[in-house]
């Protein structure tokens, strides 16, 4: 019996590799919803890269060598569901979308705007969390509108939608920064009069650092993250699919609550953590 189980699961990998070869031919990056995965045969694996700069989305708890988060979660569950494995790349943000068009990740989670200029270049799902941009200044500072900045140095993180942003600020001096945590570090030590950063992300620094204030700003263009893919990446739809069904069925706001909740413990953590 074992023997015939044993010749069974044979013939079923054979078949299986001879169909994944014909099913994968000429593009074998190419790969669909089933992914083959059984018991003997390990899932494909996804590259995704991420800019862990950005807690809670995705950041490095201190004394961790993990990236957590609430991208993460998602980027988990959605590759659990589709039968993925995944791994993680960490890169700066300036360098994900260079990273995408090269086809050198398979999906890039970063607390992404899908901007209109970003779509000329990669692909997006559809938006899954929204966000506002804040200025983050000393409080007190009186730093607390577009206007307030003229003449003021104006940190945001190089590539992002709040550089440019800032780069829109009447008489405001950008200074563009790779990481998040930099930036935090440079208003502290007043090498900038503040920032322009989300309102996800500047709650959780400003709670960890109450010297810190920051208050929110209209601002015109995309807003909020979506999950950004190569152009023409056969993987969109599938991810797509997951996030309607997890926005419908509670999944989403379950993750909203545990990394953006009030009580959540993650953000006072996220923003005290290291990079
Ligand atoms: N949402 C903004 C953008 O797309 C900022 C994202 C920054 N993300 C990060 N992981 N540092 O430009």
């Amino acid at each position: 019996m074992k023997q015939l189980k044993f010749l069974f699961t044979v013939t079923l990998s054979a078949l299986l590799a001879i169909f994944l070869t014909v099913a994968c031919t000429p593009s074998e990056e190419a790969p669909t919803a089933d992914t083959g995965a059984t018991e003997d045969a390990p899932a494909e694996t996804l590259i995704m890269a991420t800019s862990a700069d950005y807690p809670p989305y995705e950041y490095i708890p201190s004394g961790s060598t993990e990236i957590v988060g609430f991208d993460i979660d998602i980027a988990n569950y959605i590759t659990e569901q589709l039968g993925y494995g995944l791994e993680i790349e960490n890169i700066d943000f300036n360098g994900l979308l260079p990273a995408l068009q090269s086809e050198r990740v398979d999906f890039v989670m970063a607390g992404m705007t899908p901007t209109e200029e970003r779509k000329e270049n990669v692909d997006f799902t559809r938006v899954y969390y929204d966000a506002q941009n804040t200025i983050v200044a000393a409080a007190g500072s009186g730093l607390t509108t577009a206007e307030s900045l003229n003449g003021r140095r104006v940190g945001a993180q190089l590539g992002s939608i709040q550089e440019g942003d800032a780069r829109e600020i009447e008489g405001a001096e950008v200074v563009a920064l790779n990481r998040i945590g930099e930036m935090i570090q440079e208003l502290k030590v007043g090498r900038v009069d503040a920032l322009i950063m989300e309102d996800t992300v500047a709650a959780g620094y400003v709670e960890a650092n109450p010297d810190l204030e920051f208050n929110t700003i209209e601002s015109e263009g995309a807003s909020g993250s979506a999950i950004a893919f190569p152009q023409g990446s056969p993987l969109l739809e599938d991810f797509d699919g997951v996030l309607e069904q997890m926005m419908s069925d509670g999944t989403m706001e379950e993750l909203v609550t545990k990394w953006f909740g009030e009580d959540s413990p993650a953000q006072a953590e996220a923003a005290e953590a290291e990079e």
